[in-house]
This record gives structure tokens, C-alpha cells and sequence, in this order.
């Protein structure tokens, strides 16, 4: 089924059902589908008490057990009780699977977005979309908080990873690609995070924090993430604004407004760019969520928060816990005419037209016969073939690789070489995602040990520990542990000194030595390249690693470009003050070293 306004009823008619359902509707009924409310915050029995319009799952927001059945029943009941309201307005569930289904154990868990971006191939990640969809509707969930179009600047950002690129001109197409993947599968994509998120100055950010009620100032954690995009409207259009309006016109219809400010005003506030620009200069037909708890920090008084927010365009609030107080402040508001009703009917109409165009009112539930493909080989065959177009050659000493199936042994080292949590970064079962084997998947170890000749020896050593002799290959792996969001606000990217003593150690044990980096960004490697033989960014590949020694061993070619400029020191960060390193780049954008099969 595919999500076009062509594929509803006739404009006129699908307007008129609004229309009558709009002059239905109580102010209770209205607020309560401008209201999204996370799924451990309210029972379904208030789902139906007040009108609620949509449930989500923040990043871990798992059922117990974790599993593809257990998400269904959990939706279910969900979309059932508010199919018990008067006006069986149905509900939408929204999760954030933004590299597969993966809050999900057993999912299929794709490259994070920078290992997207360096395929370069908008077809593959419309066909990732399209299987995550299905992954998706077999746990009932329509509404998928993907893709972010972040434009990252600043690579010590820790939502970088979740951004395609640093370059507009690659971020756009793959963000179309997913959007069209998504709507193609009956899915609603929610274009992320409006606008400039990835355009924040380090040091900028001033986070409210909700548990103790207070502002933050930043520390390593939230310095950059949430902060203020100090740069003019000339460069807001020509760098961060083009992916939203390139994905509104293949059919997006939702947008997620960004924690972020710019010049100063809070995102959530921005009504310039909320109404004047993306619904009224763009005609953008579709309706704008915030984000999680971000109304609140737009000022100290919450009544203040949710008038701002609401005049300033947005027209769904993720609240996402105390919905009861939120219903009650705009409801208070509406009749103080501090939020005029004209807005709060705007804002319904559109929710209700995208339910439409997603097909809720005939379909309210999505499709449990998927279960049976949920994580199927076929699907992990989209992922691994991901994996192996992300991975980026930064050297390639007298054609190391790709390496031979049938060399007498290969020595592999570092923890993250058997570690499925490091290959999944964040956003990966848990919000933080985690350390070991959290879901299931192959390692980078049991794919080298699966594609070498039966004569060929593989030992492996997470401390290096080998007693070697001239013919051994080593391949070490070093990881970065799993972030997501501030959380992975980091200064200093150089290498921790574990892992620049594991490649140290390696290089005196072996003559010839491979590195493969896991991460979500890049990070100083410049004296390690010196160092090893052949160095491959790997990125946060997700569960599919054997896509890594399909490439390593010559079954595939190295393809993939880089998606960032890379960085020669700390010094040449941000990506503004690299422009103007006189040493420049270690490597330019676009850089990747190939091989034959
Ligand atoms: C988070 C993120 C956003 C996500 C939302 C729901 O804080 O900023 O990307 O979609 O909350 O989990």
C-alpha cells in the first residue's frame, strides 16, 4: 500500500470526512489528538478516557519480553482503546527506527546513517526502508521518527552518526531515497530534526534538566547537542533547510522539531520558520511533532512552553508523560484565547489528514502475518550488503587487501572484533545502546572465521596476545563504546590509549598488519594509519558484519567514499576551522581507496 494523497478517496471526499469530523469533535477530543504520550506513562484505558491521538516508544521503550510478538500485543492494545472512543479516531504508534527496527531484539539492525551516507546509493536505502516498514507493521507501528537530514558540522557532536553526511548535496537524495521507502510501505516517515540541528557551536548548549527541574550548563555530556545554531538565514537555506523541502515534495508528511535553537530563539518557539516558512511559504500540508519534553524547555513558566509552542506551529506535542497536565494547560489556554481555536483546528485537521493518507481509518492496525519474515535472512541480506558498500579504504599498503581465504593464519584482536553492541552504536535496544551480545547478529570475528579456507587458522585474542611468526596477518579492530544523543558530546577525539596500545602491540607482533575502526564519527588516527598496512573505517555497521569480510576477503569491492571531511588534528575541528587549516584535511570528502573483486 502506498501513502499518496492519489491513493486516498478524491481530495473532496477525503476533505469532506475531515471536515465532518472536525465539526464533530469536542476541545477534549481535539487536544487529545494533538498529544502524544510515551507508552509507560499511560495506561489504554486513558488512551480512550482522553481522546489520545498517539502512543510512542522512546529510544528502549520495550515490552517485556523484548520481542516482535510482544511489540504487536503492546501496539495492539494500544490502537484498540482508542478505537473505543466516540469517534473511533484512530491512533498512531511512533518509534525511532532509525537503523531497523532496533529497539527490537532479533531485528535487523542496519549501518547507522554515516556509514549510509558512504554508499552514496539512494536505491539500497530505499530498500532499507522498505524492509524496516515491514519489520515495523509486523509490530503494529505505522510512524517511524526517521529519517534525521541532520547536516552535522561539528564531528564531535554525538548524534552525528545519525546524519548522512556533512555535505547537503549527499544528505538530500539518501533522505528522499527513505522517505520514499518508508511511504511505499505504508509507513509515516518524520523528516528530522527541524531545522539546523547538526549546525549547533560546541559549548552552546543549555539543556533543561527535566528529573531536577533545572537549566544545565554543558559539560562533556550535552556541550554541543541541543545548542545554538549561530549562523545566518543564508546558510540555514543553503545547507540545512534544502533536505526538508526536497522530502516534502516526495511526500513527507510529517516533521520533528529540534531541541536546538537558532540565532538564540528555541526551535520549539521558531514560528518564522515552523509557519511562515515551511507550512506557509512551502505549502507543507502534513503536521509538525516536537520532541521529547523539548516544549518544556522554551521557558520556566510550562503555560508559556505550550502557548509559544502551539501558535508557533507545532501541532502534535510529544509530551511525553504527564499528559493529563499538558491537556489541561491548553485547554486552559484555548479558553483564555491565548491559543486561538482556529489554531488548535489547523493543527487537528492536519493530524487527522495524514491518519488518512496512512490509511489508519480503514486500516487501524498494521500487519502481524510480517512476524513470520521479522529478521529473515532475506532482510539480513539487505543489511549485509549495506555494510559491505559503507566501509571506506583510507590505505591499502602493496595491495594488502583483500586478503587471502587461504593464508595459513590470521590473528585477530581487540574486543570490539566479537562485539555486536560496538557494531551497533547507539538507538540499538536500549536508548544508549549497550556493550556485547544485546541482540542477535555476527561479529566481525565469526564472519572472518566463516568465509576463510577450512585449512586457515583464526585466532583471536581481544588483548592482542599472540605468540606470532613472519607469515601471520593481524587484523585488529578498535571500537568506540555506544552513545546516543549528548550523551556522545566528546572534545577529544583522539584514540584512547587502550586502543593506541593494542595497535602498538600489534604492529611489533605481526608484518603485516590490518585495522578496522568502529565508529560514529571520525576520529585523530593520523599516527596510527602510519602504522598499519591497511586501515578501513567500518562506521556502526549494525548486526550484519559478515558484510565486512565479504569486502576484506575479495568477494565485494571496497567502494564506499567518505561522508566528512577527515580531520588531521584536533585542531581542524570544526569543520570550519579545517576549511582554514593550512595543513588541511588528512582526507578530503569523498576519499576511498578501492580494489578489485
Ligand atoms: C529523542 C530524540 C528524537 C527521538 C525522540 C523520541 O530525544 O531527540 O530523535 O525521535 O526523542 O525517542
Amino acid at each position: 500500500m502506498t501513502l499518496s494523497v492519489k491513493s486516498q478517496p478524491s481530495n473532496t471526499t477525503a476533505e469532506a470526512q475531515v471536515d465532518t469530523l472536525l465539526e464533530q469533535m469536542t476541545l477534549a477530543e481535539k487536544i487529545g489528538q494533538m498529544t502524544q504520550v510515551e507508552k509507560n506513562s499511560i495506561s489504554a484505558s486513558d488512551v480512550t478516557r482522553y481522546f489520545i491521538g498517539s502512543v510512542l516508544s522512546g529510544g528502549g521503550g520495550n515490552p517485556t519480553p523484548n520481542t516482535a510478538q510482544a511489540w504487536a500485543r503492546m501496539v495492539r492494545d494500544f490502537l484498540e482503546a482508542a478505537l473505543e472512543t466516540r469517534l473511533r479516531i484512530p491512533l498512531i504508534y511512533g518509534v525511532d527506527a532509525v537503523h531497523g527496527h532496533s529497539n527490537v531484539h532479533g531485528s535487523v539492525i542496519f549501518p547507522h546513517n554515516i556509514g549510509l551516507g558512504a554508499t552514496r546509493d539512494a536505491d539500497l536505502i530505499q530498500r532499507i526502508a522498505e524492509v524496516t516498514s515491514k519489520e515495523l507493521l509486523a509490530t503494529n507501528v505505522h510512524w517511524n521518527f526517521a529519517p534525521a537530514v541532520s547536516i552535522p558540522q561539528d564531528i564531535r557532536w554525538g548524534r552525528i552518526y545519525e546524519g548522512y553526511s556533512e555535505s547537503t548535496d549527499i544528505v538530500t537524495p539518501l533522505a528522499v531515497g527513505y522517505v520514499k521507502g518508508l511511504l511505499n510501505s505504508g509507513v509515516l516517515p518524520s523528516v528530522k530534526h527541524f531545522v539546523a540541528d547538526g549546525g549547533t557551536a560546541w559549548g552552546s548548549s543549555l539543556r533543561y534538566d527535566w528529573l531536577h527541574g533545572n537549566w544545565q550548563l554543558p559539560g562533556e555530556g550535552y556541550s554541543i547537542d541541543q545548542g545554538n545554531a549561530e549562523i545566518d538565514e543564508a546558510t540555514l537555506r543553503a545547507v540545512h533547510l534544502p533536505p526538508y523541502k526536497a522530502a516534502m515534495e516526495a511526500g513527507a508528511l510529517n516533521i520533528m522539531v529540534s531541541f536546538s535553537s537558532w540565532q538564540g530563539v528555541k526551535m520549539h518557539a521558531q514560528k518564522y520558520l515552523i509557519t511562515d516558512v515551511l507550512k506557509n511559504e512551502w505549502g507543507f500540508e502534513g503536521f509538525v511533532v516536537s520532541d521529547w519534553m523539548a516544549v518544556s524547555q522554551i521557558d520556566p513558566s510550562f503555560y508559556t512552553c505550550v502557548v509559544s509552542a502551539i501558535n508557533a506551529g507545532l501541532d502534535m506535542i510529544m509530551v511525553p508523560f504527564d499528559y493529563k497536565q499538558f491537556i489541561a494547560t491548553l485547554t486552559e489556554a484555548v479558553e483564555k484565547g491565548d491559543v486561538p481555536l482556529s489554531r488548535i483546528d489547523n493543527a487537528v485537521r492536519r493530524i487527522l489528514k495524514v491518519k488518512q493518507t496512512v490509511g489508519l481509518f480503514e486500516q487501524p492496525f498494521g500487519d502481524e502475518s510480517l512476524l513470520s519474515e521479522f529478521g529473515s535472512d532475506e532482510h539480513r541480506a539487505v543489511a549485509r550488503e549495506a555494510v559491505r558498500k559503507s566501509l571506506v579504504l583510507l590505505k591499502n599498503d602493496n595491495n594488502l587487501l583483500p586478503l587471502s581465504k587461504f593464508q595459513p593464519r590470521f590473528l585477530v584482536a581487540g574486543d570490539a572484533a566479537n562485539n555486536i553492541g560496538i557494531q551497533c552504536g547507539g538507538w540499538t535496544i536500549d536508548w544508549q545502546g549497550g556493550r556485547g551480545a544485546i541482540t542477535a547478529g555476527e561479529s566481525i570475528l565469526t564472519g572472518i572465521q566463516q568465509i576463510v579456507g577450512e585449512d586457515t587458522a583464526v585466532e583471536y585474542s581481544a588483548e592482542g596476545q599472540f605468540m606470532a611468526d613472519p607469515t601471520d596477518i593481524g587484523i585488529v579492530v578498535i571500537g568506540e563504546p555506544p552513545y546516543a544523543e549528548g550523551m556522545g558530546d566528546r572534545f577529544d577525539l583522539t584514540l584512547p590509549a587502550e586502543d593506541v596500545e593494542l595497535i602498538n602491540k600489534m604492529r611489533k607482533t605481526c608484518t603485516k598488519l590490518v585495522v578496522i575502526m568502529l565508529s560514529g564519527r571520525p576520529r585523530i588516527i593520523t599516527e596510527q594509519l602510519d602504522q598499519a598496512d591497511a586501515f578501513v573505517l567500518a562506521w556502526l555497521p549494525g548486526t550484519e558484519a559478515e558484510g565486512i569480510s565479504d569486502v576484506l576477503f575479495g568477494d565485494f569491492p571496497f567502494t564506499g567514499k567518505l561522508s566528512h571531511t577527515y580531520p588531521r588534528t584536533q585542531d581542524d575541528i570544526p569543520l570550519q576551522a579545517l576549511k582554514q587549516h593550512p595543513n588541511g584535511a588528512l582526507f578530503p570528502l569523498g576519499y576511498g581507496l578501492t580494489t578489485d573483486k
